[in-house]
């Protein structure tokens, strides 16, 4: 038999690969007849148009469990970083004393940072709450109780570092404010026993005998309790971060010296893990040049 294929000529190859493609006796078109064709369509059709719907459904039902107004996931740091203001470059604030020029974009940074804390802004937008208690607004149940309040940040809280006695933050004096904030994080309860948590700040170790004097604005640098929790952008469009200032009153002139601010007294223990390293602190170069 194989010897007979083999015969085979060119031309009887050629006739039955067109009869397989079309064969005009059994009205078959690669070897199917229209009907099987047909079904075969058919069955794909109703196949794809199944797996679309599926994924249409999934999807759907997926987007229904995501809430607008707070992340499903949120990658919570047991406590939360921190950062200073102004920042400079690489949190550095190096400057002299006598050169107005080199201090006058901390002293601008400030004065932008601080515009939304007016406090005629803050009366506008905000509500005077009851300090040392958490400000609590939950939803009931379906009921959105949105958009939320905040609180009052009066930059007058800040003292002698809010600008308004001082329009230049201390700088020129050797003194200079810095301003600490904790970064948002959606429903944190910071506080410990019902303390607010609060902000100490020294030199590092080696660095400790060039600070002498500093001071922390509001008085004990706390962050009062009543401003958390934080309930996200979408349903606290109006607020106003609580701060710290730390003014150094009496550092050593032309020295480098590493500061360290961290938080105390969360309600989460203190960072234990390489991954927690720098939450809850924030360590800037502080450098004050005088001829
Ligand atoms: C905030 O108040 C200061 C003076 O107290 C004023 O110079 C500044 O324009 C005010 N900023 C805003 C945004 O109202
Ligand atoms: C936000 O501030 C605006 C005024 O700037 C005020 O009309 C609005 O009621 C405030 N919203 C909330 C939720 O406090
Ligand atoms: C902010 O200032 C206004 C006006 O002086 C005052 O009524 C309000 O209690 C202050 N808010 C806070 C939180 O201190
Ligand atoms: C603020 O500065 C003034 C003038 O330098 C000073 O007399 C006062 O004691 C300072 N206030 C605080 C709370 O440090
Ligand atoms: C700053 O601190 C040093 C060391 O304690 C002290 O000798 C000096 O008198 C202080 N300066 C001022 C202006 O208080």
């Amino acid at each position: 038999m194989a010897k007979d294929s083999e015969k085979k000529t060119c031309g009887q190859v050629m006739s039955e690969w067109k009869e397989f493609f079309w064969n005009p006796r059994t009205h078959e078109l690669l070897g199917r007849t229209a009907s099987s064709w047909g079904l075969i369509l058919l069955f794909y059709l109703i196949f794809y148009i199944f797996l679309a719907g599926m994924f249409v459904l999934t999807m759907y039902v997926m987007l229904l469990t995501l809430d607008d107004y707070k992340p499903t996931y949120q990658d919570r740091l047991a406590t939360p970083g921190m950062m200073i203001r102004p920042k400079g470059n690489a949190l550095e604030i190096s400057y002299n004393s006598e050169d107005t020029e080199s201090w006058d974009l901390y002293v601008q940074a400030l004065d932008n940072f601080l515009a939304p804390y007016n406090e005629s802004q803050q009366i506008m937008n905000n509500k005077d709450c009851t300090p040392d208690t958490y400000f609590i607004q939950e939803d009931a149940g379906e009921i959105r109780n949105n958009p939320k309040r905040s609180c009052q940040f009066n930059r007058t809280m800040l003292g002698n570092c809010s600008g308004i006695n001082d329009r230049y933050y201390g700088y020129p004096d050797g003194q200079p404010c810095v301003l600490i904030k904790l970064n948002r994080v959606i429903g944190m309860l910071p506080g410990k026993d019902d303390q607010s948590p609060y902000v100490t700040c020294g030199a590092k170790k080696e660095d400790s005998s060039l600070i002498h004097e500093l001071t922390l604005f509001p008085k004990g640098g706390m962050f009062n309790l009543m401003y958390f929790p934080y309930y996200g952008k979408k349903a606290q469009v109006n607020y106003s971060q609580p701060l710290v200032a730390v003014k150094f009153l009496n550092v050593t002139y032309n020295a480098d010296i590493n500061v360290e601010c961290k938080i105390n007294s969360l309600a989460v223990a203190s960072p234990t893990s390489e991954r927690d390293k720098f939450a809850g602190r924030v360590s800037f170069k502080l450098r004050i040049n005088k001829n």
